[in-house]
């Protein structure tokens, strides 16, 4: 039996969760019910990512404190999961006391072998509302074509990129007055410390074949220091030892995974260490999208190795959902909440279409609306759900709801039996689209069966 735990993206406790979001859940809970029912020790694990800047801000302008909008998105959160039919066996949250005791135990561990370094550094600040702004939180006209009201790290009008302080007439979104540069002492995590181990780890066969070669363009970049701290005011962790310092979202957002397990641990008497400790041999698997490769494939087995935890065995990044071809849009209308879908529609119907779109691969997935309604009607209903329902009807009508004691062809029945194992092959790796095509071709074999057996004639 494996021992298998696996994890998704903690999604951020500031927003409702989007179709987008449920590509992810729905592929890591196929493949988490999957290695349950094998037979395998499997735990999927998942948080709330409740740090950070914007989720500061929201709770300020709901005039709430972000206690009570972590609480009440977590709710909101599970809820959609819960009905999308997405089977955690824990969901815990980042702003919790074993997060922070694992993101300490993990920087302090860094620390005293040498991997954190500190520095002054500049940037741009709102001197209203005194605080440090994140690039996200500047606006202005772009320095390349003069369009308004961009943001302050790229264009959206001709597509430039440059750093905020060269955007003209600039302001805070927070409070619209113009920001000043302030210097401030920064916290660092040396991630090239760990350049020989991430090469060797990059290529050991733990990331796609795909995500590996991205790698080397960011190893050919060179690994650059890491900023792992922000300013108060904040929602997050204070680093020990700095007061008005506090961890950056991204530091303790992967250590969820760990503290998530943790709180589950106490919960079912689990060993910890088993799963994490250095040379540990059971499995750990995290489903991430492709955006947020970066922080999992490099910062997190940096950080894991120099608090002495061991790595992932697998790191699966998945594409991104489009809709009829494109990216979701609010102002076109085609962005489609998890609740929107659910107040409306089967979640098994996207369940499945998702399944019959994702591989092992990095692509993007398609969710074109026509092909969906198509193959709902034609493969899930009119082919497998078909089978249940005609053979419940005459079973029950006609044969008194028993079963024959024999098989009349137990060559076909075979192909089926047969079968698991190939499906079982797909579905282990991550290839789901051609394990439904496998399940399909089946329904397809049983359907003729029953057209030519005719058992409602027979019983006649
Ligand atoms: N909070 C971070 C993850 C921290 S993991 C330690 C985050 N959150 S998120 O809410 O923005 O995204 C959660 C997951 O959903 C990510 O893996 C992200 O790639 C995925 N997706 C978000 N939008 C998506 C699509 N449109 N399509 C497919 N997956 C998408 O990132
Ligand atoms: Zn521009």
């Amino acid at each position: 039996m494996r021992k298998i735990l696996v994890t998704s993206a903690l999604p951020y406790a500031n927003a409702p969760l989007h179709i987008g979001h449920i590509v992810e859940y729905t592929q890591t809970d196929i493949w988490a019910r999957f290695q349950k029912m094998r037979g395998n020790e499997c735990w999927y694990i998942c948080a709330d990512d409740s740090h950070g800047t914007p989720i500061m801000l929201h709770a300020r302008q709901k005039g709430i404190t972000p206690e009570e909008l972590i609480a009440a998105m977590s709710e909101e959160h599970q809820a959609d999961f819960r009905d999308f039919r997405v089977g955690f066996d824990n969901y815990h949250s980042t702003h919790s006391e074993e997060n922070r005791e694992c993101a300490e135990l993990i920087y302090e561990r860094n620390l005293a072998a040498g991997h954190i370094t500190s520095r002054k550094i500049v940037q741009a600040y709102d001197p209203e509302e005194k605080m440090f702004l994140p690039d996200r939180f500047i606006k202005g006209e772009c320095p390349k074509c003069g369009a308004a009201d961009q943001y302050g790290d790229n264009c959206e009008v001709c597509g430039a990129t440059y750093s905020p302080t060269e955007l003209k007439n600039s302001y805070s979104v927070v409070s619209g007055a113009k920001p000043v540069e302030k210097e401030s002492e920064h916290y660092f995590f040396k991630l090239a410390d760990f350049e020989d181990m991430l090469r060797e780890w990059t290529r050991g066969g733990h990331l796609q074949p795909e995500v590996a070669n991205k790698l080397d363009e960011w190893f050919e970049a060179g690994l650059r220091e890491w900023d792992i701290s922000r300013d108060a005011p904040y929602f997050g962790f204070e680093i020990p030892g700095h007061p008005g310092k506090y961890f950056y979202v991204w530091l303790d957002a992967p250590i969820g995974y760990m503290a998530s397990f943790k709180n589950f641990c106490g919960k079912k008497g689990l060993d910890f260490d088993e799963f994490w400790a250095a040379g540990a041999e059971t499995e750990l698997y995290h489903f991430i999208g492709k955006d947020i490769i970066y922080f999992h494939a490099l910062f997190w087995p940096a950080m894991l190795d120099g608090a002495g935890f061991r790595k992932p065995i697998t790191i699966h990044a998945h594409g991104f959902l489009t809709v009829d071809g494109q990216k979701m849009s609010k102002s076109r209308g085609s962005f489609i909440k998890a609740r929107t879908y659910l107040d409306n529609l089967n979640p098994e119907y996207l369940r499945y279409y998702f399944a019959v779109k994702l591989g092992s691969g990095v692509d993007d997935i398609d969710l074109n609306l026509e092909d969906f309604v198509q193959r709902v009607n034609s493969d899930l209903v009119g082919k497998v759900v078909n089978i249940a329902s005609r053979c419940a009807g005459f079973i029950s009508k006609r044969f008194g709801g028993r079963l024959s004691e024999s098989l009349s062809e137990p060559e076909l029945f075979k192909t089926f039996t047969d079968a698991s194992e190939s499906i079982a092959e797909h579905y282990e790796k991550r290839e789901f689209s051609r394990a439904v095509r496998e399940i399909m071709a089946l329904a397809d074999k049983a359907n003729q069966y029953i057209d030519e057996k005719q058992p409602w004639v027979v019983a006649k």
